[in-house]
């Protein structure tokens, strides 16, 4: 009995002691609609073109994209025109040439997107000590990841009263622990969208999200119209087998 109640006393303890944690514990994203959300589901282009702009002018200078190439970018609708203008606004390092030096050239389509820094202790070193992950796998890497991302970007305020933040840490509610060495990356009207769209920080996370979850899953599309495909053949597949029971079967009482 006594060994029952000091397992007792030593859960309450526990639990006491875990209450902070547990206080700290990320929100739950909210599930918001995704147009490539659905065996219908298709990704947005304006959407993911105005994403690959809040990529390129915010988060490109901390986070790589590692797996996609400029050309990848007529996928979601830019022409191979755009494509390739978009890689030649980039500096590729390249080389080594003649005299062994590696040296800078303009992008051109099948060069990847560049790397903000030269490897994992270079990007660590200047954020902090913490290390900005590549956003290529993002939105599949962590549960919930359109929505998740989404309320990361947006739920960044001041720190509750009476909490304050180590040096470099910023508070947000969607990151596990509230606390989170990435500053608040978006601000009203930061990047400038070429289609005239109003830069809220709401509509450059959901783009940005657009964007990121397409360069997770580019085959989300052409998984889609396969499935469905598939649905369609197992259908009429079911409906011949039963005509065939019938004439084979039908007479037999
Ligand atoms: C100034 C550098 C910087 C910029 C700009 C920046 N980030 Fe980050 N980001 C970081 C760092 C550093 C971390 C790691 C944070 C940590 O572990 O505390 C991070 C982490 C993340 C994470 C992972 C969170 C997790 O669950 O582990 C995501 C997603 C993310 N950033 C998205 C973005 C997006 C999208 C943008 C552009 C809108 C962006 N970041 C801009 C530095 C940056």
């Amino acid at each position: 009995m006594s060994k029952l109640l000091r397992l007792l006393g030593g859960a309450t303890l526990a639990a006491m002691i875990a209450w902070p944690v547990v206080a700290a514990e990320a929100i739950k994203p909210a599930a918001r609609e995704w147009s490539f959300n659905g065996i219908f589901g298709t990704f947005d282009r304006a959407k993911a073109q105005r994403g690959y702009a809040v990529y390129k002018q915010v988060c490109a200078s901390c986070h790589g994209v590692k797996y996609l190439a400029f050309r990848n970018l007529t996928a979601i609708g830019f022409t191979e025109a755009e494509a390739k203008a978009l890689a030649a606004e980039a500096q590729i390092t390249d080389g080594p040439n003649e005299e062994g030096e590696m040296f800078q050239r303009p992008g051109r389509p099948s060069d990847r997107l560049p790397m903000p820094y030269a490897n994992d202790a270079a990007a660590r070193a200047a954020n902090g000590g913490a290390l900005p992950p590549d956003l290529s796998l993002i939105t599949k890497a962590r549960e919930h990841g359109p929505d998740y991302v989404y309320a990361l970007l947006t739920s960044y305020s001041d720190a509750p009263r009476g909490m304050t933040l180590p040096a470099g840490m910023t508070y947000n509610k969607a990151f596990a622990g509230n606390q989170i060495a990435m500053p608040a990356p978006l601000t009203e009207g930061q990047v400038e969208y070429i289609d005239g769209t109003k830069a809220t920080v709401a509509q450059m996370a959901e783009d940005v999200v657009v964007f990121l979850h397409w360069a997770a899953e580019p085959n989300l599309e052409a998984r889609h119209r396969l499935g469905f495909q598939a649905v369609l053949f197992l259908l009429a597949l079911t409906v011949l087998f039963w005509f065939v029971k019938q004439r084979v079967w039908g007479d037999q009482h």
